[in-house]
């Protein structure tokens, strides 16, 4: 890895009989070759709300009370590859690079991200991997190969190429060092991008990671048929699922040592969902026969043929976020449109059609090349890569077991060729956090630590964690240390306001634990206070 001065030195270098580049959209221009286009180059005062264009759709929401800043937008097209990016190009750079993500099925650059980015004082971009669709829609993929190709990987890795291209010829300076944070398709295209292309960034943050997509795609349509139709006596419906999470957080929660509405090792609780049963004297808030058999296909790995694992299940304490995969009338599209339109089985295909040749071809095909599972991730390690991955354990779009096997398939992968996997990569669960950000009203766990999303999540124009503003509580702070100060985080501490849109009483805070690692209270102490807990 290139050191501070060797950096400095090759700024220097760069900066003498530079040509200047202004906010223009020609001088701009003057950067690139013909692959790629400036849309719009617009300088923003401090304190702006940036002008979302229209044809936006998957990313609607402007960013506002922004940095003085550079907004660029870029079309690219190259080959079967045709994308865009947006770049926010601060006045007072911090001489760094930062790349954002998408979410789902989505298509277009996401802003509101880019936004929390600008407030740190990166060069930030967003990639709109090369199609334009809302996160649930899939339908844009079917026979498009190359579209498929660039949401899988190409438009991330040109737009960071070319995104870094323009930053150093905006600024006539080096870029210092380059980082990536995103979350679910966000975390996925992280992961990816530092398998094949290991040189793109210095540090990976992947959250919640939607690595295993060929899986995923399919146990989504699998795991909502569980639960249909919705006429069949087998039926749970969504009003009963407030219900079930009760009943798991009584029987649950105190596993791990403290009764505080955070199920923080769902593995410790020996649950007894019989507990559920209707009977003559409980007829309300209760699961009859048939729906406890669907609770239990719910809570259990995806087993197909010859005892083959698929994927694995949704965690207890995911209940309250049970509604977009499992409380509609049909499996969520992220499942049926990955086989409708990404395996090109067509819009004919039905949920109903669901079986393991499906899976097979999922294997088989990988469209776009988007699957995560280049396990090994040496390439990355030696050139000095750093990635810290988080998943919260209350998550109910992409399993929380999803992220521990990822870690464990790496750690089998690099373990036998003698790498200390926390040298370079580290794995944190975040207890009680739903998809990404979030917690439930009934649980109040501490989830905000400045990841992919979070900030967006408070409102337009938070970026970082308000009153907190350090590595110790902001993973993003705690990647720039371990990357520039070899001062890797064996911890980090989320936090929860007593009403997260107002930033200003702090509810609880609680350190994330370095897997293996669990939360352990000290049983002295504010319960709701960081100091009282540790990581064993
Ligand atoms: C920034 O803009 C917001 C409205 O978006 C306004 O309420 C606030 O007063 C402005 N702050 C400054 C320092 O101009
Ligand atoms: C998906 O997008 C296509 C193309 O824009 C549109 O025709 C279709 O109605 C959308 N489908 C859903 C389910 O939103
Ligand atoms: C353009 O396409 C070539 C060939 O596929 C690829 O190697 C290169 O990375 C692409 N560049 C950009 C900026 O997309
Ligand atoms: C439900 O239980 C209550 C007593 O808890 C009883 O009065 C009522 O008749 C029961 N209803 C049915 C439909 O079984
Ligand atoms: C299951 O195992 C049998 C016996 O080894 C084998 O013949 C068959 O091909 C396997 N099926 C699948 C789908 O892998
Ligand atoms: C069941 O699903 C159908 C669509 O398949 C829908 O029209 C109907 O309203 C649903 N019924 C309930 C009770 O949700
Ligand atoms: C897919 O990725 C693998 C590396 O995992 C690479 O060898 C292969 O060339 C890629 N295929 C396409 C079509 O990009
Ligand atoms: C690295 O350490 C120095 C000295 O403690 C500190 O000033 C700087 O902010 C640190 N950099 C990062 C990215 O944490
Ligand atoms: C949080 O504060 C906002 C703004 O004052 C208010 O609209 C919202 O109802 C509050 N939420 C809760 C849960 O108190």
């Amino acid at each position: 890895m290139k050191t501070t001065q060797t950096r400095l030195a090759a700024v220097a270098a760069l900066t003498s009989g530079a040509v200047a580049i202004t906010c223009d959209k020609d001088s701009l221009q003057s950067a690139f070759s013909s692959i790629a286009t400036v849309d719009f180059a617009t300088w923003m005062p401090a304190n702006s709300t940036f002008n979302i264009p229209k044809a936006d759709i998957a990313y609607p929401t402007a960013p506002t009370q922004l940095r003085a800043a550079c907004a660029v937008q870029v079309s690219v097209k190259n080959g079967t590859s045709n994308y865009g990016f947006g770049l926010f190009l601060p006045d007072d750079w911090n001489g760094r690079f930062l790349a954002v993500g998408n979410g789902g099925f989505a298509g277009g650059i996401n802003w509101l991200d880019m936004g929390a980015g600008l407030g740190y004082g990166f060069a930030v971009m967003s990639t709109d991997t090369g199609h334009n669709s809302v996160n649930n829609n899939g339908s844009w993929a079917y026979h498009n190969e190359g579209a498929i190709l660039d949401w899988g990987y190409r438009a991330m890795h040109g737009s960071t190429v070319l995104g870094k291209q323009l930053t150093t010829a905006y600024y006539s300076n080096d870029i210092l060092y380059s980082y990536y944070s995103g979350c679910s398709t966000g975390g996925r295209q992280g992961l990816r991008n530092l398998q094949l292309f290991p040189d793109d960034f210095d540090g990976v943050v992947a959250g919640a990671p939607a690595w295993w997509t060929n899986h995923l795609q399919p146990w989504t349509a699998k795991v909502g048929s569980y639960n249909l139709p919705n006429t069949s006596a087998h039926h749970i419906p969504p009003t009963l699922f407030p219900a079930i999470g009760a009943e798991v957080m009584r029987q649950c929660d105190g596993a791990d040592g403290v009764v505080d509405t955070i199920i923080s090792d769902p593995e410790a609780c020996d649950f007894n969902p019989d507990l559920l049963l209707c009977t003559p004297s409980k007829n309300t808030s209760c699961l009859t026969v048939p729906q406890l058999n669907t609770l239990h296909q719910i809570y259990s790995d995806y087993v197909d043929t010859n005892q083959t694992f698929v994927f694995p299940h949704l965690w207890m304490g995911s209940e309250a976020q049970w509604v977009p995969l499992l409380g509609l009338n049909a499996p969520n599209n992220l499942g049926p449109h990955y086989v409708q339109y990404f395996l090109q089985r067509g819009p004919e295909w039905q949920w109903q059609d669901f079986d393991y040749g499906v899976i097979q071809q999922a294997d088989a095909q990988d469209p776009g090349n988007a699957t995560a599972d280049d396990f090994d991730l040496s390439p990355f390690m030696e050139r000095g890569g750093k990635l810290l991955h988080y998943h919260g354990m209350g998550d109910g779009l992409i399993p929380t077991g999803s992220s521990v096997y990822l870690h464990s398939q790496i750690f089998r992968t690099l373990a036998p060729k003698d790498v200390d996997l926390d040298s370079f990569y580290r794995f944190f669960l975040v207890p009680g956090m739903q998809h990404c950000t979030n917690t439930a009203t009934t649980v109040n766990a501490p989830w905000y630590f400045a990841g992919a999303n979070q900030a967006a999540t408070l409102s337009s124009s938070v970026s970082g964690v308000p009153g907190f503003r350090d590595a110790k509580h902001d993973i993003l702070l705690a990647m720039m240390a371990w990357v520039e100060n070899g001062t890797a985080p064996a911890e980090i501490i989320a936090t929860k306001w007593v009403n997260d849109t107002l930033q200003d009483k702090v509810m609880r805070q609680r350190p994330l634990c370095m897997w293996p690692k669990k939360q352990k209270w000290s049983g002295q102490g504010d319960v709701n206070a960081a100091e009282t807990w540790s990581c064993e």
